[in-house]
């Protein structure tokens, strides 16, 4: 389930300016375009700011503070940028900073988190496989979610090396994509799990070569409609919600640190959504040596 706590100082908005203010949805690259989806189907009327942070993806083999300082300095950028909420839409940026972003930006969060609580809830074997970034799996978030879970209910743990690169080059389907998979899905099966926590949302891109692998054994848990509709709650909460058939009803506007071809290709063959994606420089303590050189 997403995770949810109102900000301490919540920016305020005059009359008519919140509903047309954009929802920032960010992820360390593509993965977050899984649930700008479910966002654009559970909240059409919303104007979107995507940010993918695909220079710097993929955030699971990064350290802590690199994880914080990027989600810090682009969630900054979408406040700046005149947003009204931000989805953090990344595990292991949420598992990383949450609650530090939480504490330093001044509209309301939502985070993402891996799906165990729904596995824990519908597996029948009480045996759920896990994959998610080895960060977000060694993350104390990660771990005192699965403590309160797996007292009565096995869980396979795995990180998916590998797979983040593959969706981030637009790969969801190739030979050596099928047996990274493979490697990581069969000893789950083998151990009598029903039910798969996608806990990156990079993965849920992954559906279809997961399927020809797994069959309909694996129950896929994806979080992606849950979070929009978590979205929707805390809009309504804080009296942000675009009003009904406003002139938002636009394409989102996409923004990658990188070159955006693949970002472009992506929401064109799996979103249907022809945009341009804007180049931009988002400078963080860590980064800010590299940019200046490449600048
Ligand atoms: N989509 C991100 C997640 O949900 C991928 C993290 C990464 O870049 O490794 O964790």
């Amino acid at each position: 389930m997403p995770a949810l706590s109102p900000s301490p100082t919540v920016r305020t908005f005059t009359p008519g300016a919140a509903s047309r203010a954009p929802v920032g949805i960010f992820d360390s690259g593509l993965g977050g375009l899984s649930v700008l989806r479910a966002v654009r189907a559970q909240l059409p009327d919303e104007a979107i700011l995507y940010v993918a942070d695909s220079l710097y993806a993929p955030y699971g083999e990064r350290d802590d503070d690199f994880i914080t300082d990027r989600t810090l300095a682009i969630g900054q950028w979408l406040v700046e940028q005149g947003a009204k909420a931000l989805v953090v839409a990344c595990n292991t940026a949420t598992a990383q900073s949450i609650a530090l972003v939480r504490e330093k930006l001044p509209i309301p969060l939502v985070g993402v988190e891996p799906g165990v609580k729904p596995a824990a809830l519908q597996s029948k074997t009480r045996v759920a496989g896990v994959l998610a970034t080895q960060v977000t799996l060694r993350s104390a978030r990660f771990q005192a979610l699965l403590e309160r879970y797996a007292a009565d209910c096995r869980f396979l743990c795995q990180p998916g090396h590998g797979l983040v690169q593959a969706v981030e080059r637009c790969d969801v389907g190739s030979a050596e994509l099928r047996a990274l998979l493979h490697g990581y899905l069969q000893p789950m099966l083998d151990a009598g799990a029903d039910t798969l926590v996608l806990g990156c949302t990079h993965y849920p891109f992954l559906d279809a070569a997961i399927r020809d692998i797994v069959g309909d054994r694996l129950m896929l848990i994806d979080t992606s409609v849950a979070i929009a509709r978590q979205l929707e709650r805390v809009l309504d909460q804080h009296g942000l919600r675009a009003a009904r058939d406003s002139a938002n009803t636009v394409a989102p506007r996409f923004y990658s640190t990188g070159d955006g071809t693949h970002q472009q290709q992506l929401a064109a063959t799996l979103l249907h959504l022809e945009a341009a994606v804007e180049r931009v420089r988002i400078v963080s303590p860590r980064t800010a040596a590299s940019d200046s050189q490449a600048a």
